[in-house]
């Protein structure tokens, strides 16, 4: 969940650790550390709050000779899973000697008997972290030579982590490992930068390396050795990363989710870019390829995701029941991974996670290959765990989406669903019309996100009379249900208003008991199969008082005249309204942020990617 740096090479080590913090921190946020080695001594910082505070503390601390000569050190945002965000427990975290430094990202699940077995032998704990633990245990076998000493260690630690540690008697050298959490190492001119996300990486090297599970590297100027667990030598391929270093960066945007609702109508052409067949009327997804037998076995598809992916892949499910004839189940993937599903090879599982790195969505992708399922996912990063895993999927190519909210990734994912299930379709049941018909829809996806996009203006005007609200409903049927629920999400995660999104015809079997003139409804009424018995919905919500913002679509003639706050979407086939009209709700639970002053880009609580279970 958290960030991790780590710097050795020519160049001062502080300046290059800070800005790679700055980068990361939308994993992670609530503290953050750094560790230089200089002299054969080991220097720490580390800070409750934002990495802008570690940087005025190092500046203030440190002399500028320091910060100049040093030229390997680690640094870390934290994101807390064992102990509150305080100093104690930021990261790095050392052993008992205080001459071993260690950044974690991940749980050391066995970490209480191991401490106290430590304890026993005389070792004192300073935080409440697993990672200290780990920092002792490293240091406890500590003879001389790091990278016997961290394999040591590890074979002890049950979880994941993604580490990083330096020694004051190793200059010019960090050992790194992981085991269910991102690492990478960025091969630069006489110089190696370790980090947790490649866009900590990109400014300074184009040239990567993706550790695997098990893997331990000795980390020089000149590159990285890489061994297993037991120390054995393996070698790892160096992948070129084609991802811009401005696509890191605000560009102008008050925040990064502003700039990636904008880039929306970018990400989706990126998204489809040679992958429309409009020779056969479907489409080319390379990270497909099916035998005809494992195709013609397929007999249900079964989407595993969370949170934004989740409610992409219920959008999905009408896309493949409806093109593919395939019956479609959506399922939470810890629920799945934990009540051992009925589930084999005639399913087509389809993992979909943005960062790839989701630990809930790893582990039931993890489930289905155990039980012989044919699994693909559906990933926006590129070498992340989960599109490794599987070995066959997708890649969205929005972009880095940096900020916590998922927006572009979103819409992404619901144009790659929709061209899989066009694939899947011109294979069972659509015809080569049908297929260039859908392809042709999909092409004007583009166009109609920058239509949408214009409402901005008339967003942020709504946004501002609705900010108010404690409490939100958020309404929608059929393909506008899954929508109802992200755009719910998207308004809780960042304003903090407590927003539910239900299935209108939901509302009356008890949740309309909450309703009055203080609780609004969001509803999504477009002009989709079921928008009259939404217009109902939404005149019993009327009926109770409750204030009614209504999302329609641009130019439908048969409005009634109740609806007074109306945000308008371009008109579309009904399948592509789920994206004008996430569109237009990611616009609204922006400026609902805005105007409560919320740090949109990193709410309270959350982190962008989740790598614990
Ligand atoms: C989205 O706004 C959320 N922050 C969150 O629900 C996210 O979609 C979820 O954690 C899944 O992430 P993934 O797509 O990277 O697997
Ligand atoms: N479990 C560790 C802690 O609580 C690491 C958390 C992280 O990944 O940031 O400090």
């Amino acid at each position: 969940m958290c960030g991790i740096i780590g710097y050795v090479g020519h160049r001062p080590a502080a300046e290059i650790l800070i800005n790679g913090l700055r980068r990361l921190e939308y994993r992670g946020y609530d503290s953050a550390g750094i560790a230089l080695i200089d002299n054969g001594r080991l220097n720490i910082l580390k800070n409750a709050g934002k990495v802008n505070l570690l940087a005025e503390r190092m500046r203030a601390s440190w002399n500028a000779e320091l910060l100049n000569r040093a030229t390997l050190g680690i640094a870390h945002t934290r994101w807390a899973t064992h102990g509150p965000p305080t100093e104690v427990n930021a990261h790095p975290h050392t052993d008992q000697t205080g001459r071993l430094a260690l950044v974690h990202n991940g749980i050391i699940e066995n970490y209480a008997s191991l401490r106290r077995q430590l304890e026993g032998r005389g070792h004192k704990f300073l935080s409440q972290t697993d990672t200290e633990v780990l920092a002792h245990l490293i240091g406890e076998f500590y003879k001389g030579d790091l990278v016997d000493a961290v394999c040591a260690a590890l074979k002890h630690v049950e979880g994941t982590y993604g580490i990083a540690c330096v020694s004051a008697d190793l200059p010019g050298a960090m050992v790194v490992a992981r085991k269910g959490s991102p690492l990478l190492i960025g091969v630069g001119e006489n110089e190696t930068i370790v980090a947790s996300d490649v866009s900590a990486i990109i400014s300074h090297t184009r040239q990567v390396i993706y550790l695997d599970d098990n893997d331990v590297a000795l980390v020089t100027a000149a590159g990285a050795e890489i061994r297993d667990i037991n120390n054995i030598s393996v070698s790892r391929a160096v992948a070129s990363v084609d991802w811009e270093e401005s696509a890191a960066e605000k560009g102008g945007f008050a925040h990064f989710m502003l700039k990636e609702i904008f880039e929306q109508p970018d990400a989706l052409q990126n998204t489809m870019r040679g992958r429309l067949d409009e020779e056969m009327g479907s489409a080319f997804l390379a990270g497909l390829q099916f035998t005809p037998r494992e195709m013609a076995g397929i007999r249900r598809v079964v989407i595993l995701a969370c949170g934004t992916s989740m409610h992409a892949g219920m959008v999905g499910r009408y896309f493949f029941e409806e093109l593919a004839d395939l019956p479609t189940e959506v399922e939470q993937a810890a629920e799945f991974r934990y009540r051992n599903p009925l589930i084999g090879g005639h399913d087509l599982v389809i993992a979909i996670s943005q960062s790839g790195e989701t630990a809930d969505t790893l582990a039931a992708v993890r489930e289905a290959i155990q039980k012989g399922a044919l699994v693909v996912s559906l990933c926006n990063v590129v070498g992340s765990t989960i599109a490794r895993e599987t070995g066959r999927g997708v890649y969205l190519h929005a972009g880095p989406e940096i900020g916590v909210a998922s927006t572009k990734a979103f819409t992404s994912q619901l144009l790659v669903l929709l061209m899989m299930a066009l694939k899947f379709g011109r294979s069972r049941r659509l015809s080569r019309e049908e297929g260039l018909e859908i392809c042709r829809e999909v092409r004007s996806v583009p166009g109609l996100v920058r239509e949408t996009l214009k409402q901005n203006d008339a967003i942020a005007a709504l946004a501002a009379r609705y900010a108010k609200a404690r409490d939100f409903f958020y309404i929608g049927r059929g393909l506008l249900y899954p929508v109802a629920l992200e755009g719910a999400l998207k308004l809780k995660e960042i304003s903090y208003i407590h927003a539910e999104g239900y299935h209108a015809a939901e509302l009356k079997h008890g949740p309309i008991a909450l309703l009055d003139e203080n609780v609004p409804v969001l509803a999504l009424a477009c002009d989709v199969p079921g928008k009259d018995k939404t217009f109902s919905n939404i005149q019993e919500c009327r009926a109770r008082q409750a204030p009614v913002l209504s999302v329609v679509t641009d130019g439908d003639p048969s409005l009634p005249e109740m609806l007074t706050d109306i945000i308008r979407v371009p008109p579309s086939s009904p399948r592509l309204t789920p994206i004008t009209v996430v569109v237009a709700l990611q616009l609204f639970a922006y400026h609902v942020a805005r105007i409560r002053g919320c740090p949109i880009d990193q709410p309270k609580n959350l982190a962008k990617s989740v790598t614990v279970e």
